[in-house]
């Protein structure tokens, strides 16, 4: 093994060094640059004996196999024999399939497809979490899948391999710890965890260059906070986002706009934003209003504010191809659209008709991009909502030469919402100043630093409900805390009974947002029976009283809605639980997923555990059986729990005006955080934060921080 600057060569050409604290990468050296790391690098001296590199607790033997080690445990080695393919098919076989569109991706292998390739050994009692938000339940071991931005409107289903968004993370948790992997290549890639074959994982790119971070540790939760410190946090957000959204496809007018927000305040269903989807616009056209329909934004978003509502616009990156309409002629002019070969300007089809694409990939183009986000914060507009941005084209994926600066449109595709993303948020952050809100759809690991997501068009069926639970918590443990689901469903019609599940799930999922598609039945909560607006009320309601525990939740760099495992990782029954979920570590939710159904089993890990709303003690380690009426979904608070609240029924986030900690007793330690709500300040010291220490039945509050203005102690209120 040669040396150079801290990076250790082997005989085969592969560097490895410790680039970010307790991270391992492995690189051939041919990586340009990365979309997905945010980490300011150093590499650090390891101690060497022999073959062996050691860094503290972590051991990596470069020429045997590429062994990690963790506190003395193997936690990762190359397979090494080779890789034993289910499927073998004739060249010509896989043209014909290719042709009737049904390539097995093990076919496609064969056919040459994948170009870079790592293949690890598997321990027998290894689970694997991650990947954000693909199909299927929590464990992904014995599945495949793949990385390659795709917007699919079929109903999404556990043989899906692929849907919007690219993260290249992952977690392999066994008895010896659990190990993170970040496989940093944009191109298409695909990660088989066990399907293949019992005894290895492996993960494949279509092109580009071999690199990746081994991150490990002996907790995914120790994993997962590594890998924000490599990828970066998901940002927190303006306090209000926490709030309820409307949405629906489309508000046709302003006037339905307005109309949609009284009937919500009139039937007391609390809300703080309405989304405004592509009809808003003139033809369709980025960045303009449609002068009929929306001939003052200004004033209905002044209207809006004056019922504490917030408007977010979508914004498409299919820009209409129509020379006189100012987005595209300075396009043009600048240079500003991805190109085919012959450095013509590339032309598919979007919501506009004839569409051209920006080149997020220079930096020219994300600063004018930004700049144009101005227009809609001139006219109110408080957060963006990307979309379509996988990207999405009506006249098939664009082909792999479209050329972009960085590279042609095989090595960028998964990273365009990503980059459309970055040129949004920098935009809103120099017109708006405050924390931007930024949603997409398509992105790609590390996007968390600039945006939000939501899992795309699912349908109102129940089994959209429980994807959704584990696409949340999957998308948390693959570092994006602030994510939701179209609640209700998107396309298809919901039951009123699927309805009221869902809102309950809505009001405990980190982004809580009611949307639906063209031509399915209303889905507003006010537009269903009374019992079933009744049941919707109760769920926004939860959400209210719980915000500050939720805002709280979003200062840490812990997913705010996580699977049991990354506060039980240790209870075999945690690491397949997936229709169970935490909010933080003290509150355990068991949503209903099933209809018809009045009681469920909950599984409460081992210790104290009281019934949320009855104050009725169990002890865990066991399942019980809940009572889940109508209009109640299951909630457990765990013994020394602090759960700071709201005081009364706000009806916007704007109306918590005095928080209450509920306490239960047990032993505890908790910090409740307040700062302006709005502003990056919370950065730089704008916090005020109480810690509070419960014991038994006694309690103590101690201000740690005091950087915003605030009261010492807050008010108490036992809860058992
Ligand atoms: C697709 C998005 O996923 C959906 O949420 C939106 O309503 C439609 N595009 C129309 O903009």
């Amino acid at each position: 093994m040669e040396r150079k600057h801290n990076e250790f060569i082997t005989a085969s050409g592969l560097r490895v060094s410790m680039p970010v604290p307790g991270i391992v990468r492995v690189t051939d050296g041919m990586h340009k640059g990365s979309y997905m790391v945010s980490a300011p690098t150093r590499r650090t001296a390891p101690k060497v004996s022999g073959e062996a590199l050691t860094w503290g607790k972590i051991t990596v033997e470069p020429e045997n196999g590429m062994a990690l080690f963790y506190d003395g445990k193997l936690l990762c080695v190359d397979y090494p024999g080779s890789r034993r393919l289910r499927t073998s098919l004739s060249p010509e076989e896989v043209a014909q399939l290719s042709s009737e569109g049904h390539v097995p991706s093990e076919a496609l292998a064969e056919a040459g497809e994948w170009k870079v390739e790592v293949v690890k050994t598997l321990a027998p009692d290894a689970v694997v979490y991650g990947l954000g938000d693909k199909t299927g339940f929590l464990n992904k071991r014995h599945y495949a899948y793949e990385n390659w931005n795709t917007d699919d409107p079929t109903p999404h289903c556990d043989n899906y391999k692929s849907l919007y968004k690219s993260i290249n993370f992952f977690m392999v948790y066994s008895e010896n710890g659990c190990l993170g992997i970040l496989a940093d290549n944009s191109y298409r890639t695909r990660f088989d965890f066990g399907k293949e074959q019992e005894d290895y994982y492996f993960w494949s790119h279509a092109g580009g260059a071999l690199d990746y971070y081994m991150i490990p540790g002996k907790t995914p939760k120790e994993v997962l906070r590594r890998y924000q410190s490599l990828t970066g946090r998901s940002m927190l957000q303006q306090k209000w986002v926490y709030g309820f959204h409307q949405s629906k496809w489309s508000y046709y007018t302003d006037g339905e706009v307005l109309g949609m927000v009284s009937t919500m305040r009139e039937n007391k269903l609390p809300i703080d934003a309405v989304h405004m989807d592509i009809d808003y616009m003139e033809g369709f056209r980025v960045f303009t209003f449609n002068s009929a329909r929306f001939s003052d934004p200004k004033a209905m978003t002044a209207k809006l504010a004056e019922q504490n509502v917030k408007a977010i616009t979508i914004i498409d990156p299919g820009v209409k191809l129509d020379p006189g309409y100012f987005v595209y002629d300075e396009g043009v002019e600048q240079g500003h659209f991805a190109r085919n070969p012959d450095g013509s300007i590339y032309e598919g089809a979007v919501w506009p008709g004839p569409a051209v694409f920006p080149d997020y990939t220079q930096e020219k183009t994300r600063i004018w991009w930004g700049e144009k986000v101005k227009i809609m914060t001139d006219a109110g507009i408080r957060g963006i909502w990307n979309d379509m941005n996988e990207p999405a084209n009506f006249t098939g994926p664009l082909p792999d030469d479209v050329k972009f600066s960085e590279g042609n449109h095989k090595e960028i595709h998964n990273v365009f919402g990503h980059l459309m993303a970055k040129a949004t948020y920098d935009g809103l952050l120099k017109a708006d100043g405050r924390r931007p809100f930024v949603l997409t759809r398509a992105c790609c690991a590390g996007s968390q630093r600039y945006c939000s997501g939501w899992t795309g068009d699912n349908h109102s069926m129940w089994q959209h409900l429980q994807l959704s639970l584990t696409q949340m918590m999957n998308l948390g443990l693959s570092g994006m805390n602030m994510v939701g689901s179209d609640v209700g469903g998107f396309g298809s019609d919901a039951t009123p009974e699927l309805l009221v599940r869902w809102f309950q799930l809505g009001a405990i999922s980190p982004f809580f947002r009611d949307h639906y598609a063209k031509g399915t039945r209303n889905q507003e909560a006010y537009a269903f029976d009374q019992a079933t607006m009744d049941g919707c009320r109760k769920a926004l309601d939860l959400r209210y009283h719980l915000l500050p525990y939720i805002y709280d939740l979003a200062h840490e760099d812990m997913p705010i809605l996580r699977p049991l495992v990354l506060e039980y990782p240790e209870d075999p029954v945690c690491r397949e639980l997936t229709d169970q979920c935490m909010l933080g570590d003290r509150l355990l939710a068991a949503p209903v997923m099933t209809p018809g159904v009045s009681a469920r089993a909950v599984y409460l890990p081992k210790g104290v555990w009281f019934d949320y709303y009855t104050g009725k003690r169990y002890t865990g380690g066991k399942y019980v059986l809940a009572e889940a009426p109508a209009d109640r979904m299951p909630l457990f608070a765990k013994a020394g729990a602090v759960i700071p609240v709201s005081a009364g029924k706000p009806q916007c986030v704007e109306e918590i005006t005095r928080v209450v900690l509920e306490v239960f007793p047990g032993n505890g330690r908790y910090v409740h955080t307040m700062d302006d709500g709005e502003s990056m300040d919370y950065l730089d010291g704008g916090v005020r934060r109480i810690e509070i220490r419960v014991q038994g039945h006694q309690l103590e509050q101690k201000v740690i921080a005091d950087g915003y203005p605030g009261p010492d102690v807050l008010e108490i209120r036992w809860m058992a």
